[in-house]
């Protein structure tokens, strides 16, 4: 049995390197010509910028994705992948499309995967390999190249966009194939010139960061007994070192959507960029989370995502707010399958859109404001505010009785309402008492 299993591995992993396609999408090494790489200008990516034209003999065209990496500076990669050969090098600023079109919906959505995750990696995924594509033909490319490895979901999202939107371009994903560790890549830089950014000597974690969070693997984060250690954060100020002083800000939501802080109307790239600022100072948004990839494997990630933490839950209160206990009920049913769709790579499934048309026609009554107080690593709804709320204070009272509500029904309701629970019960315990 297990000589069976070894059997099948073996074939599969040398499948790829001996170029036998495991898809049809794959490119064959003699119909790659001009490549199409995204590029981040990190060892992994810059190292494929180089191995692309010397193994294919290819041309390569190198775009670089603005999705609102903090601190991230695009002339600097530009230049690198010029200096390494790229036959044109693009930056695209797509944080408005990234916002408007993907982290929107996702607003609208809670979108939460596995209790923790807001999904910035698999909301930015799509929208790359979107524009992957377009400039892929605005060049002329016949393949798409990608530094996923294949162990990740990204790969799955990347390719499941190429292969759905341009059937006629080809993918190539070097680092699934070339089995250099990051030693050998070192070596291969060093010896094509390439340079290494921030020290070859420590082992970076894998990071991977937008407006909309951030992640970091690898390292000690494989250890699950391990607790993150303060150098992995980056972003979010310590929860110890935050302010002894709480800030409580108003948010506030139109359709749905956040579209002030503090009684200022801001697009919502700004205010989110804002918002994650304010989360940062006070340590907001922290998550140690382990996750169920689509490929099967259990992941630890120390994900960052201070704005998500503020926005989120402020939105999710805002609706529950102005919806009933029915919709309430169905739409965090719904809420899960939209974030289990986008996070298993399936952005272009019309499910997805299908359930967007639905999340449009509740959000359409989420207007309102909620405060959110902020405290050392916590943020808490304390106040809400809507025209739409299906609430009224004089009814929550304890004392009133009269207008749509009379205490006096409760009990023939009771009784009703429990009728087929004791009816079961008798049953099952029979009739005493
Ligand atoms: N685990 C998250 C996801 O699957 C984050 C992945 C981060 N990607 C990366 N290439 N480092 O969406």
């Amino acid at each position: 049995m297990a000589a069976v299993f070894l059997d099948c591995g073996a074939m599969t992993e040398s499948s790829e390197s001996r170029n036998t396609r495991t898809a049809s999408y794959l490119a064959e090494p003699g119909e790659v010509r001009r490549v199409l790489l995204l590029y981040s200008g990190g060892l992994d990516t810059s190292v494929m910028l180089k191995w692309i034209q010397d193994e294919y003999s290819a041309e390569v065209v190198a775009l670089t994705v603005n999705l609102g990496q903090p601190g991230e500076d695009y002339g600097v990669v530009k230049d690198k992948a010029t200096r390494l050969g790229a036959v044109a090098a693009e930056v695209v600023d797509a944080r408005e499309e990234f916002a408007r079109d993907f982290i929107a919906p996702a607003i609208k959505a809670n979108a939460i995967y596995g209790l923790g995750y807001p999904l910035f990696t698999a909301l930015g995924r799509p929208l790359i390999a979107k524009l992957a594509v377009e400039h892929a033909r605005r060049h002329g490319c016949d393949t798409i190249a990608h530094g996923c490895t294949g162990k990740g979901n990204d790969q799955v999202r990347i390719e499941a966009t190429v292969a759905t939107l341009a059937p006629e371009l080809k993918v190539i994903a070097p680092v699934r194939g070339w089995q250099m560790g990051r030693e050998e890549e070192i070596a291969y830089a060093r010896e094509h010139g390439i340079p290494i950014k921030g020290g070859a000597e420590q082992t970076p974690y894998s990071i991977d960061d937008n407006l909309w969070g951030r992640s970091s693997e690898g390292r000690w984060i494989e250890e699950l007994d391990h607790a993150p250690e303060d150098d992995v954060f980056q972003l979010v100020t310590r929860p110890e070192d935050a302010p002894d002083e709480s800030e409580t800000i108003a948010l506030g939501f139109e359709r749905g959507l956040p579209v002030s802080l503090n009684g200022e109307r801001l697009g919502l790239v700004e205010l989110l960029e804002r918002v994650a600022e304010i989360g940062c100072r006070h340590g907001v948004g922290i998550v140690d989370h382990i996750e169920d990839r689509i490929v099967g494997l259990k992941v630890r990630d120390i994900y960052e995502v201070p704005a998500a933490a503020i926005v989120l839950p402020a939105h999710a209160e805002l609706e529950r707010l102005v919806g009933t206990i029915h919709q309430n009920q169905f739409k965090s049913d719904v809420d899960r399958q939209w974030g289990y769709l986008v996070y298993a790579g399936l952005w272009w499934e019309p499910l997805r859109e299908n359930l967007d048309a639905y999340m449009d026609a509740v959000n359409e009554r989420v207007t309102g404001t909620i405060g959110m107080k902020l405290y050392k690593g916590s943020a808490r709804v304390v106040t809400r505010e809507s025209p739409n709320a299906v609430y009224d204070a004089q009814l929550a009272t304890f004392e009133t009785s009269g207008g749509l509500f009379s205490q006096q029904a409760s009990p023939g309701f009771i009784e009703l309402w429990s009728l087929q629970s004791r009816m079961a019960w008798r049953l099952r315990h029979g009739q005493g008492d």
